[in-house]
């Protein structure tokens, strides 16, 4: 018998006013045609509670895009899930975010892309974004509601991690998620200019090390060893269809919010599968759940059930094999690969392909 999910992330909308080189969205974005609409979802919403999840993550894209966001919200308090909200933030203001407090919303997670204006406009490639985003974190906080507070940090934002974690503290914020970036799609296009050296990564442990010693009891920082210098992978989404299902914009039902990426998949959808359906029966969630599958040296691993055999997207886009042992792994025949990266990423420029609705990305010149 399958355990039940606890949480779904539901990707409301590709859309997005930001167009960051990182972004977890597929290379190939959904239009606003293809969507769910509001009844389709608020189903979705019903069903998740009634399989068992608890939480529910509106993400995107940017999730307040949708002009129903009011509606979504008060449809999964409905349904007695606790809702966050994935939120780059730009298009909120103080009666949006009223509203939404009054329609039930439980936490806000808002991402920032660096501590320095110019830099995080730059990042996420939008003008002006890092001074709102600075606006409605104050707004989120004085609205009552939880704040957490999400970096993705990366080779040109890390050495300013203090800062970040200032920033945190200044807009009072409970947690903050010190995020590296995970190199697929977009990310991985952009890996070259985003890959961060050891010399950054041990500041940036020792920074955070002081930091929780330092804050401890008013801001909770969740920090991750990037995998490109990890010796063992980080158990993702905590194991393939064990903790976690997403729905894309489309209805797709994934595993994890990158599985569009691996071909050879029937994804189910809620247009004509239920949740349960997808979730007990699919081919698609059985593929990788638990540890049948696994090749040498996973199988017979004493932390088969503790990672899991690492990302299955990352095992893909690394080696062209999903069912390959993750690379992050210093055991898998392909561990070189990560060091190889590094090695090539050292040499390499600071310009980036941005994240594009449509047609084909642009490259946009280095800084400075
Ligand atoms: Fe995890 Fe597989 Fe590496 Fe063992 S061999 S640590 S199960 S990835
Ligand atoms: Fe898909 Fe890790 S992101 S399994």
């Amino acid at each position: 018998m399958t355990d039940a999910p606890l949480a779904l992330l539901a990707e409301l909308t590709h859309r997005c006013p930001l167009r960051c080189p990182y972004c977890s969205n597929p290379t190939a974005l959904t239009g606003p045609g293809e969507e769910l609409d509001t009844a389709t979802w608020a189903r979705v919403f019903a069903e998740a509670a009634e399989l068992g999840c608890l939480q529910l993550h509106l993400s995107g894209g940017e999730p307040t895009a949708r002009r129903d966001i009011l509606d979504l919200v008060r449809a999964a308090g409905g349904a007695g899930l606790y809702t966050n909200l994935i939120t780059a933030g730009v298009l909120l203001d103080a009666g949006r975010l009223a509203a939404l407090a009054e329609a039930g919303l439980d936490h806000v997670q808002l991402s920032v892309q660096d501590a320095e204006a110019g830099s995080a406009d730059r990042i996420g490639g939008y003008a002006g974004g890092h001074a709102k985003k600075l606006a409605v974190g104050r707004l989120v906080t004085a609205a009552g509601l939880p704040l957490t507070l999400n970096a993705v940090v990366h080779r040109q934002n890390l050495d300013r991690l203090p800062a970040l974690i200032d920033l945190a503290l200044d807009l009072g914020a409970g947690r903050l998620e010190v995020a590296h970036v995970q190199y697929y799609g977009w990310a991985l296009r952009n890996r070259d200019a985003l890959l961060p050296t050891r010399a950054q990564l041990e500041a940036a442990t020792a920074t955070v090390e002081a930091a929780r010693a330092a804050h401890r009891g008013r801001l909770v920082i969740d920090y991750v060893v990037p995998d490109y210098y990890a010796k063992r992978p980080k158990a993702c989404m905590g194991g393939w269809g064990r903790r976690f299902l997403a729905v894309s914009p489309a209805g797709r039902i994934l595993p994890c919010h990158a599985a569009e990426s691996l071909p050879g998949f029937d994804f189910p959808n809620v247009r004509t599968s239920s949740l349960r359906a997808a979730w007990e029966g699919s081919e698609a969630f059985a593929r990788y759940r638990g540890t049948g599958w696994m090749p040498e040296p996973c199988r017979g691993c004493d932390r088969a059930e503790v990672d899991w055999g690492g990302c299955r997207c990352q095992a893909f886009a690394l080696t062209g094999d999903a069912a390959a042992t993750d690379p992050a792994c210093a055991l898998s025949p392909d561990h070189g690969l990560l060091a190889l990266a590094v090695e090539e990423a050292a040499g390499a420029g600071e310009g980036f392909t941005y994240r594009e609705p449509r047609p084909e990305p642009r490259r946009a010149p280095a800084p400075g």
